[in-house]
């Protein structure tokens, strides 16, 4: 092998790295996302505020179960990367993701949900067209990120089907937020 392909598998191997720990850490937020949504609604149920609708509480379990398992993906079925130095800040600001607009009602969660996975779809995309261009494809990692980008693409439109009212100003200025969080955080993670 040639050092210029030995520099070119490097370099691959280091953009590979840098993805996975990306989306490895969005898959902890999400993870947390509905954990912290779980908790909210104790708390909403302890002082009695409002009764949430079992529709709720199954889409929160449900999608819960379905990031534990991208979780167990990225962790035992791809390719060994380092994981982000910073994972307990994700951890917490998905867990915020979850809990304030679940705090604030149905249609703030599901609204939430919806813009955050708008994001992961595209974020998978990306991901999914820059390693098809690399000179060897990774396919195990292409078929398992595809997979994923499908679940989130599910979760999103059930999040929209499940909006009974419209978008307020304030929903859709969190959904900037939480757009621009997201980008933020990928931007990071990709490096510490
Ligand atoms: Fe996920
Ligand atoms: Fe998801």
């Amino acid at each position: 092998m040639s050092f210029y392909s030995k520099t070119l598998e490097a370099s691959y191997a280091k953009q590979l790295d840098k993805e996975l720990r990306a989306s490895h850490a969005g898959e902890t937020g999400a993870v947390w996302i509905y954990r912290g949504a779980l908790c909210a609604e104790f708390i909403l149920s302890l002082f009695k505020i409002v009764r949430s609708t079992s529709e709720t509480t199954r889409f929160i379990h449900q999608h819960l179960k379905t990031e534990k398992h991208h979780l167990d993906i990225f962790e035992n079925e791809l390719p060994r990367f380092r994981g982000s130095f910073i994972l307990p800040l994700w951890i917490g600001a998905g867990f915020m993701t979850g809990f304030i607009p679940r705090l604030l009602g149905e249609n703030w969660f599901f609204y939430t949900i919806y813009c955050v996975e708008q994001f992961v779809d595209t974020h998978y995309e990306n991901q999914c067209c820059q390693l098809v261009m690399q000179p060897n494809p990774p396919s195990n990692v292409i078929d398992r990120l595809k997979r994923c980008q499908m679940d989130e693409q599910h979760h999103r439109d059930e999040a929209g089907s499940l909006m009974a009212k419209k978008t307020s100003l304030p929903m859709q200025l969190w959904g900037h937020l939480v757009n621009a969080g997201s980008s933020t955080a990928v931007s990071i993670a990709r490096f510490i």
